[in-house]
């Protein structure tokens, strides 16, 4: 835990802190980055939360004995590092062995303390709230001369990266290195005696003047790997055992122009809810926060709408969690895994819904007390809650009802059923007791049973329809995967599978696994051969269910502009996730259904 006390108390250091910790938290997800667990403020003081990262830095190593091939493993492996912060557009500015763990568990590099966040200690804001000089962070000897003079650029953090690997190499404190008259340090006589190629890279990398040096890791890699296999034959020295770590996936890799080193053990197959500590989950700002607030409210009611696959279930997960964060009860309820047979009818239904209420709230369930009374059915299961589990249990309790669209199945049912919902929440309004009770809906159809205004609880509370990534979202998805994609190619990858989370998910799991490129990834994606076959075959046979909806994708995926297909199936078909509106007319959701439809409708 890190506590940063600015000397000035200012609306523009909090700012600060809260961009620098949002750079922080992004970066978090390179496994060789502390993770960012949490981040606040309190009274004008910063606090970050950050992993524990077990193992030593290197100012304990780096004077041992480390060789020729040594260097040049540790030169890969941080330059490897370097590119994904350069790539997140942050610059370290405080690169040098003591921030630099080698991590106990597997011998892999961590780099800690990113002087950003550390600038918010010590920026000073004008009388104009604007910061006015930014106090330089660094440390002599490893600090370049740009960033001395205040501005830092990539090639400063080169600069650091080749003083370190000159000083492990000569074994002794930049401080005491040699500078000749135009400021440079004196590289031929220091690395005398090294290998000429490597050297060379060296005082590429801490060259005085920024233009003469690497503009960034990734060029700066691409040089070292291109020499590689020369270092290799010159260092005979290398002991058996001790392998220079540039694998040659990498160098395939970087030359193939797609993927840096895709973080293989982090890779997540993309299926069901997104763990909660997955790297892969991408918020959709700000809808997150604005449920997170909401379910602290009283009387919270959140509805979350989406198409199949589009990630409800992962973000009710998220409230959930958020709500048990503030000591809340959290009950989650899939009604996707109820048997029909208690959809049958409304009595069996609230049984089966109270005694897996209790449950989950690790409660003894106590229907036979309440079921023997002469009330409506309704009214037994009300006093359920009102006489023995909101009285048990005195914090909030969130239900977090998923894929309640079950329900329509039954349509009386539904409408009663949805009728209490909608009256537990009226109950809120004066009581306080059912002012605990806070829900969640999630479901992925349109509500076409008719509900009396009144008695439904889909036109009140937080509504929640959650889009397809955007552009960004798919970039910041495409990065994560370790990948290194232009504009030209996310954008095909776009066209033809849109922004939806799970189609995109697993196009570049598919690719940064290695399984296939993304040129063949399009040219399968629409056929029974490529990895979308369930998905696609599924909507196939929903549609096949209806021929009304047949005829109308027909009509739309043949169309070149928007096509009018009537209202009904229009809906339809967009809570299936298959189409979007333009106007009153629809088009298909993305290229992938365009060319499958195309075929197989
Ligand atoms: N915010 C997100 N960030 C990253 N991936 C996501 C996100 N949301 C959804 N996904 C992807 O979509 C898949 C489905 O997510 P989830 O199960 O939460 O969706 P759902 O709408 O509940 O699906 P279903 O309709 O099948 O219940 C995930 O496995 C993941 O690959
Ligand atoms: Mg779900």
């Amino acid at each position: 835990m890190k506590r940063l006390k600015p000397t000035q108390k200012s609306a523009k250091v909090k700012d600060l802190f809260e961009q620098e910790a949002r750079t922080l938290n992004k970066l978090g997800r390179h496994e060789q980055i502390p993770t960012l667990y949490a981040y606040f403020e309190h009274d004008y003081e910063f606090y970050l939360v950050q992993e524990l990262v077990v193992g030593h830095d290197l100012t304990k190593e780096i004077n041992h004995f480390w060789n020729e091939s040594k260097v040049i493993e540790f030169l890969a492996e941080i330059l490897e590092l370097l590119i994904f912060v350069h790539d997140n557009n942050v610059i370290h500015r405080d690169i040098k062995p003591g921030n630099i763990m080698r991590r106990k568990s597997d011998g892999k590099l961590v780099l800690i303390d990113f002087g950003a966040v550390k600038e918010v200690r010590t920026i000073v804001v004008g009388n104009d709230g604007q910061p006015t000089s930014t106090i330089n962070i660094g440390t002599p000897g490893y600090m370049s001369v740009e960033q001395l003079q205040g501005r830092p650029k990539f090639a400063s953090d080169i600069y650091a990266v080749g003083v370190t690997a000159i000083q492990a190499l000569i074994r002794k404190s930049p401080q005491k290195f040699p500078h000749n008259i135009s400021g440079e340090i004196e590289c031929e006589t220091l690395l005398s005696g090294i290998n000429d190629e490597l050297a060379n890279i060296l005082i590429k990398m801490v060259k005085v003047n920024w233009h003469q040096r690497y503009p960034n890791a990734k060029v700066a890699l691409a040089e070292l790997l291109n020499i590689k296999p020369n270092l290799e034959s010159l260092i005979p020295q290398q002991k058996q055992g001790e392998t220079i770590k540039i694998t040659p996936p990498i160098i395939n890799n970087i030359s193939s122009n797609n993927i840096t080193q895709p973080p293989e053990s982090k890779l997540e197959p993309p299926s069901g809810q997104v763990p909660l500590n997955s790297p892969f989950y991408i918020e959709r700002i700000p809808i997150e926060s604005e449920c997170f607030q909401a379910i602290l409210k009283p009387d919270a009611l959140i509805r979350i709408k989406a198409p199949r696959q589009m990630g409800k279930s992962s973000l009710l997960s998220r409230i959930l969690a958020h709500a048990s964060q503030e000591a809340y009860r959290t009950v989650y309820l899939d009604f996707q895994t109820i048997d029909p047979e208690f959809i049958e009818n409304l009595d069996q239904f609230l049984q089966w819904f109270c005694a897996n209420v209790s449950d989950e709230l690790d409660l003894e369930e106590q229907l036979d007390k309440y079921w023997k009374k002469v009330l409506g059915v309704k009214k037994r299961c009300t006093k359920y809650f009102e006489k023995y589990l909101l009285k048990e249990i005195k914090t909030p309790i969130v239900l977090g009802l998923d894929e309640v669209d079950q329900l329509f199945q039954n349509q009386d049912l539904a409408t009663q059923f949805f009728a209490l919902l909608r009256a537990w929440h009226e109950q809120g309004k004066n009581n306080p007791d059912w002012q605990r009770l806070r829900l969640i809906i999630v479901h992925s159809k349109e509500v076409y049973i008719p509900l009396n205004i009144n008695q439904s609880p889909f036109n009140v509370g937080l509504g929640i329809e959650l889009p397809e990534f955007n552009l960004e979202q798919v970039k910041d998805l495409v990065q994560r995967h370790g990948l290194i994609w232009s504009d030209a190619q996310i954008e095909t990858l776009m066209e033809m599978l849109g922004g939806h989370p799970y189609l995109v998910r697993l196009a570049l799991y598919e690719i940064a696994s290695g399984k296939m490129t993304l040129e063949r990834l399009l040219e399968l994606a629409p056929t029974d051969e490529g990895p979308y076959y369930n998905h696609l075959h599924r909507h196939l046979l929903n549609l096949q269910k209806d021929e009304n909806l047949q005829t109308a994708i027909t009509k739309v995926v043949n169309a070149e502009t928007p096509v009018e297909v009537g209202t009904i199936e229009g809906f339809k078909l967009r809570s299936m996730g298959l189409v979007k509106f333009r106007g009153n007319a629809v088009v298909p959701l993305c290229g992938l259904y365009r060319e499958y439809f195309r075929v197989h409708v």
